[in-house]
């Protein structure tokens, strides 16, 4: 694996590929690797000639009041953790690299952005959709991989994708979950033991939401409101936000549409701000 720091450098390597007519898959990453992120390297390294993965952890997308600081980063292992994926490519640019000083652009896709994680974090999305335009102008993939654990990320990406004509395909992948359901993250780490166990609640409240729509439930305050109980069930998480919105506009449903609905939810698990869903 041949690790790349500057982006020029990184440009050339792409231009070659495709000139060699190889197809390039990428994988976007803030690092700290998990059995998530190398689901995508697996799932792009069989369907492309080439793999790419970046690390970056990304200011822009962090308000000054989260984690940029503490969010866990371990590079040596990573490093390990992609050759043992035979990924071909590791971009893994400085922040002055990715935003010089004079760095003033930005991209920002408007309504998908101001529900769910947008209303709880109003500056996150600005600073995704900006870092993953840069990087794929950078990378030029074919295609590109995003975990389906964040739902709204993955939308957004592929409206903004649409929307700005980058010929490009936007791959989502299934949520990787450890053995007792709790989702894969790198915030996992911030975690205490009690914590630990209690953070399976999210995975048990959209347990109770599958069940009762598999039961013919479609009211979604009923829907929400059962979430809610077994939440509160558990002694340390605090709910931020359980919502029921279309797939496609992620405008709030009353009635469970089939095909078109994700169920989500972000909580407190002590300090830690977990999210997970659900995709009907
Ligand atoms: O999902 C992530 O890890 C990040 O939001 C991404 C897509 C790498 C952009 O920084």
């Amino acid at each position: 694996m041949r690790i790349v720091y500057d982006v020029k450098e990184m440009q050339e390597i792409a231009d070659k590929y495709r000139q060699w007519e190889k197809t390039i898959g990428f994988v976007p990453t803030m690092g700290y690797l998990h059995e998530g992120h190398l689901s995508l390297v697996r799932q792009a390294k069989k369907d492309n000639d080439v793999v790419f993965v970046s690390i970056f952890v990304n200011p822009a997308q962090f308000a000054p009041n989260e984690d940029l600081d503490k969010y866990p980063r371990d590079i040596k292992r990573d490093e390990e953790l992609l050759k043992n994926e035979n990924t071909d490519f590791l971009f893994y640019p400085t922040v002055d690299t990715m935003y010089p000083n004079n760095f003033q652009t930005y991209v920002s896709v408007e309504n998908l952005t101001k529900v769910l994680e947008g209303a709880s974090r109003p500056t996150h999305f600005r600073g995704v959709t900006t870092v993953v335009n840069k990087l794929f102008n950078i990378t030029k993939p074919h295609r590109a991989y995003f975990g389906k654990k964040d739902a709204q990320q993955l939308i957004v990406i592929k409206r903004m994708a649409e929307d700005l004509n980058i010929d490009i395909e936007i791959i989502g992948m299934p949520i990787v979950r450890e053995k007792d359901g709790l989702a894969m993250s790198s915030r996992n780490k911030y975690l205490n033991e009690k914590e630990r166990k209690e953070a399976v609640c999210l995975y048990q409240s959209l347990n109770k939401a599958q069940e009762l729509v598999d039961s013919g439930i479609s009211d979604t305050n009923e829907i929400k409101s059962q979430m809610e109980n077994v939440i509160k069930s558990y002694s340390i998480p605090k709910i931020d936000y359980i919502n029921i919105n279309s797939l496609t506009t992620l405008k709030p449903l009353d009635r469970i549409k089939r095909k078109d609905t994700l169920i989500s939810l972000a909580v407190f698990v002590g300090k830690t701000r977990l999210i997970d869903n659900l995709w009907i």
